[in-house]
């Protein structure tokens, strides 16, 4: 109990200074110390309860479902319209199975002799029908472009009233590795690419040390919007985002995922425990590797801690390399 505790101020304090780093501003918390009794954090309360947040957006099983709706094989070979899953990522409700926006627009005869057929394939585990676990991703027949058109001008949260530009997810596609930031910061907003500041250098170096150059990897973050003076997303905003890049995962089909800092990892695998706890040891993402460690940002703040992240880094390296 009092070393869960201790493990709880270490990880707050490192999220604080983390965050100080980033440049968050008005910061209503006092550092704690690892004693209970000077313990006192004045707001940490996420401003949206998960329950009203599952009315607005998708989980993530339902999200794979939706990507999951596949037209016929027929329909692919003949470059018909593809299944979009269109309505998935516009917070209201999922498409139903192959009734779609796109496919109404662009072949409603298409569409109609298509209306009693199943999707034609969902990955292995998917289940058929809510409720069930979705273990592994399904395949998507979207595009990256696709993906970016949906996103479009974005203004499903209030992230898009002080962005300069969307910082959509970079690189290679066909990535056997993937990195997952937080949230575009001053840079990434100026620039319209995701790790084009400092920690974006470190982030290169950290991909050259195992013997991988930028382009062969896929960068995105969970948030592509900053956040005004870089403040956390909140979970209402994260939540908004991730769809798209779990759509992105879907396409890219990255063999391993590392994903970068606390909020990142939270956010990605809907997890409240720490980055402290779950660094170095690989996660399951629906049938990917997810490897957290920490943010390039914080290592900059913390450069002794390179070590565990290299080390982390080595053990995506070992894993890459017998896969
Ligand atoms: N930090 C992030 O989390 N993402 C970026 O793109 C840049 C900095
Ligand atoms: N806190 C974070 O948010 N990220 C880190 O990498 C370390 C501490």
């Amino acid at each position: 109990m009092q070393n869960e505790f201790s493990i709880l101020v270490e990880e707050l304090n490192e999220q604080i200074l983390y965050l100080k780093e980033l440049g968050v501003e008005n910061f209503n918390v006092d550092l704690p110390e690892a004693d209970s009794s000077k313990f006192k954090v004045l707001s940490l309360k996420s401003d949206i309860s998960q329950e009203k947040l599952a009315r607005f957006v998708p989980s993530d099983v339902e999200m794979l479902e939706a990507i999951a709706t596949k037209p016929t094989n027929a329909s692919v070979e003949q470059n018909k319209p593809r299944t979009s899953i269109l309505e998935a990522s516009k917070l209201s409700s999922l498409p139903k199975r192959n009734s779609t926006i796109s496919n109404l627009l662009n072949n409603p005869k298409e569409e109609q002799t298509r209306e009693n057929t199943m999707p034609v394939k969902t990955s292995e585990e998917m289940p058929s029908l809510f409720g069930e676990i979705v273990q592994t991703l399904p395949e998507s027949i979207e595009t990256i472009e696709e993906i970016r058109l949906d996103i479009g001008n974005c203004t499903r949260c209030t992230l898009c009233e002080s962005r300069i530009k969307i910082v959509h997810s970079d690189g290679n596609r066909e990535a056997n590795l993937m990195f997952v930031g937080e949230a575009p910061g001053a840079n990434e907003d100026a620039e319209g690419r995701p790790f084009v500041g400092k920690a974006g250098q470190l982030l290169n170096k950290i991909i050259e040390s195992i013997g991988l150059k930028r382009e062969d990897v896929f960068i995105g973050n969970v948030n592509r919007c900053r956040p005004p003076q870089n403040r956390q997303p909140t979970p209402l905003e994260a939540a908004t985002c991730k769809p798209f890049l779990l759509r992105e995962i879907s396409v890219v089909r990255p063999k391993v995922i590392v994903v970068l800092g606390n909020t990142a990892t939270q956010n990605l695998l809907g997890t409240k425990v720490g980055i402290t706890k779950l660094r170095g040891e690989f996660q399951d993402y629906f049938g990917v590797k997810v490897m957290p460690t920490f943010h390039p940002a914080y290592l900059l703040r913390d450069p002794s801690k390179k070590r565990e992240t290299w080390e982390d880094m080595k053990k995506v390296r070992d894993f890459l390399n017998q896969a």
